[in-house]
């Protein structure tokens, strides 16, 4: 450790991202999917065993695809078989994508990457049992020298310098995690996970758009995108039209309507989490926690969503003060990294030795 250079790397392996940011500038992402060739025609095609994201989604016919955070797999997941296959090609599935972004973070590193040790901080979701810490921890076996973790919302916080007097909201694919800061590292009570996310929005899009359009023929990724260029939930603006393949053909189909109904699907239960963390909180500091909502992940980027959660907010707790962060994809990434610089030596060793 003493002749070595320390690099530190913040990362938040989301549901459907997995984001890094490390000490040495590199800022960058994978979509969290990993694919293996499906046969020698295929391992031909790509030259390699192993394909990620991006790469992997678009040649997903040629390839076998595992998706190692989805569906709360890891993260969330209570009852998990530690020797089932699927539990297996998770892991392995997890380990080769955060092997790769550490690779990227190397690459790019003026040393080369060479003679350094690498620290890391990794999000979990707030309602990770025990046995999915150990699988967090056996993902970062044999890639990151040192490693520890903390729940994503309140890695938003630290990245953010919100340590008091502010509640975090962080919108993910699979989960929406929710924080109560309050001058001290928070506890479980403090947080609240809720499954209601982007895959949410997704899935009520295209249950609706099923039901309207019977004609139409489109899977959940098409209508994802879509949301993702598109998604609104403001009464005002212009009506909004999806091209969607009618026996072969492009037709124009109007989800003005569906779209803002699935992105607002995700509110209720949003405010419900916030209004259960500011009831049981000390009743003389419950509205500073309402005064100061912040809205962070991919899904914070719906346009309106936090003019819709205030007014939710109002008709539950009387009164919501909602912001946005600047970089919602980044601000756990961001985060974890400031922790992981924070973090005194004396406080890794320890961490390690609980890891093994
Ligand atoms: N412009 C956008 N408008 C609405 N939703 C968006 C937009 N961009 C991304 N999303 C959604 O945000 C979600 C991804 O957010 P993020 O990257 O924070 O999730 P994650 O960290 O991978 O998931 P989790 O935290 O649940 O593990 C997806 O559901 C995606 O469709
Ligand atoms: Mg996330």
């Amino acid at each position: 450790m003493v002749n070595k250079r320390v690099i530190n790397v913040g990362i938040d392996l989301g549901t459907s991202r997995s984001v890094i940011a490390c000490d040495n500038g590199v800022r960058t992402y994978l979509p969290s999917v990993v694919g293996y060739p499906k046969d020698a025609v295929a391992r031909k095609l790509f030259g390699k065993d192993i394909v990620f994201g991006d790469e992997a989604l678009k040649h997903r016919m040629s390839l076998e695809m595992h998706r190692p955070f989805d569906k709360g797999m890891l993260k969330i997941a209570q009852d998990l078989d530690e020797n089932s296959p699927e539990y297996k090609r998770a892991i392995e599935a997890a380990r080769a994508l955060l092997k790769r972004l550490i690779e990227i973070a190397l690459e790019a590193d003026p040393g080369g990457g060479s003679n350094v040790l690498v620290r890391g901080v990794l999000g979990a979701p707030a309602l990770a049992s025990r046995k999915n810490k150990k699988a967090m921890l056996e993902i970062a076996r044999g890639i990151l020298d040192d490693v520890m973790y903390v729940s994503e919302p309140f890695a938003v916080a630290y990245g953010l310098g919100l340590l008091t007097n502010a509640f975090i909201v962080d919108i993910g694919a699979g989960t929406v995690d929710l924080c109560r800061m309050h001058g001290t590292m928070p506890t479980d009570d403090d947080q609240i996970t809720t499954m209601k996310a982007g895959d949410y929005v997704d899935q009520v899009f295209y249950e609706l758009l099923t039901k309207k359009y019977t004609d139409a023929n489109f899977t959940v990724n098409m209508v994802k995108k879509f949301k993702e260029e598109n998604s609104n939930i403001s009464q005002r603006g212009d009506s909004i039209y999806i091209e969607l393949p009618v026996k072969g053909k492009p037709v124009k189909h109007d989800v003005t309507a569906e779209l803002r109904l699935a992105c607002k699907a995700i509110v209720p239960d949003i405010v419900e989490g916030i209004r259960k963390l500011i009831a049981s909180f000390d009743p003389e500091f419950q509205m500073h926690l309402k005064e100061n909502v912040i809205l962070a992940g991919g899904g914070s980027q719906i346009v309106g969503l936090k003019r819709e959660i205030e007014e939710f907010m109002i008709e539950k707790l009387g009164y919501g003060k909602v912001t946005t962060v600047e970089e919602p994809l980044y601000a756990g990434a961001n985060g974890a990294l400031m922790l992981c610089r924070d973090m005194p030596d004396e406080y890794w060793h320890e961490l390690k030795d609980r890891a093994k």
